[in-house]
């Protein structure tokens, strides 16, 4: 069993780099469930109806969350679909609409995905990611999903790395997002968890992470803030992993994988 895992899909550019290629990884390497980090999807800040329409028109299976998920008014629909596909962070203190973990039924199997925010160098309040897994690997029976999935939204890769070793064994896969840059750590853990500190982005390339380089520089220099603009065209980047399961549910494969295209 095979998981295509893209990291955040950010802006215009992003959802288009991903129409580009997606069905070129489909083809080559045939994954049976695909995920997408959509922290950034519409204009850098959440998901709205519309692009959660055209992003699982291509094929998207799932959406996992970040920072930036609950910004959006219309996310709260999204959110509280009777049919949950796209999660919100589990770790978000107070209440929230959604979900952050779910199993999924997904072309005969059942996959448990949850959605954690990190906390080092994040402002959000968030509780305890470490302990938070660990009560939602106590409150289901392993024989009620067939592989576990996280998405770890965090700045640090310190966090990350420990995270992965933390549930090494008990989660099949482990990826990390939110820094937009591609991380060459990815390996399988010795208990079989595949893990990466960041899957990278989808985005533009000639820009400071996604936003305009212009802005992003005078704000580093003046300290004024800036406006957040995403480019529209030109050279973008599609980061993803795949991660094959052996049928003893561990992890036997993780490849990073990453394209660029030109978007006019
Ligand atoms: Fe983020
Ligand atoms: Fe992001």
């Amino acid at each position: 069993m095979k998981i295509l895992f893209f990291g955040d899909i950010d802006g215009k550019i992003g959802r288009k780099a991903v129409a580009k290629i997606l069905p070129r990884w489909q083809k080559k390497y045939r994954p049976d469930i695909i995920i997408a980090n959509a922290d950034n999807v519409t204009h850098g800040r959440g998901m709205n109806q519309k692009h959660f329409d055209y992003l699982s028109e291509l094929g998207i299976d799932i959406f996992t969350a970040g920072d930036h998920t609950l910004e959006r008014k219309e996310a709260e629909a999204l959110l509280n679909s009777s049919e949950i596909v796209v999660l919100r962070p589990f770790n978000l203190e107070g209440d929230f609409p959604g979900r952050g973990e779910a199993i999924f039924s997904i072309r005969k199997k059942k996959l448990l995905v949850i959605s954690l925010l990190g906390r080092v160098f994040m402002d959000e309040p968030v509780n305890n990611p470490f302990q938070a897994i660990d009560s939602i690997l106590d409150k289901y029976k392993s024989s009620e999903y067939d592989l576990a999935i996280v998405d770890l939204h965090a700045e640090a890769t310190s966090e990350k790395h420990a995270f992965a070793w933390y549930v090494d064994g008990r989660v099949n896969a482990v990826f990390g997002t939110h820094t937009h840059v591609q991380t060459a750590d990815e390996r399988i853990l010795p208990k079989g968890t595949a893990a990466i500190s960041d899957v990278g982005f989808c985005g533009a390339i000639d820009s400071v992470i996604g936003v305009d380089k212009k802005e992003i520089i005078n704000h580093f220099l003046t300290g004024k803030n800036f406006v957040l603009k995403i480019p529209e065209f030109g050279p973008a980047q599609v980061n993803g992993v795949l991660v094959e399961f052996g049928k003893n549910k561990l992890a036997k494969k993780i490849k990073r994988l990453q394209e660029k295209v030109i978007i006019k």
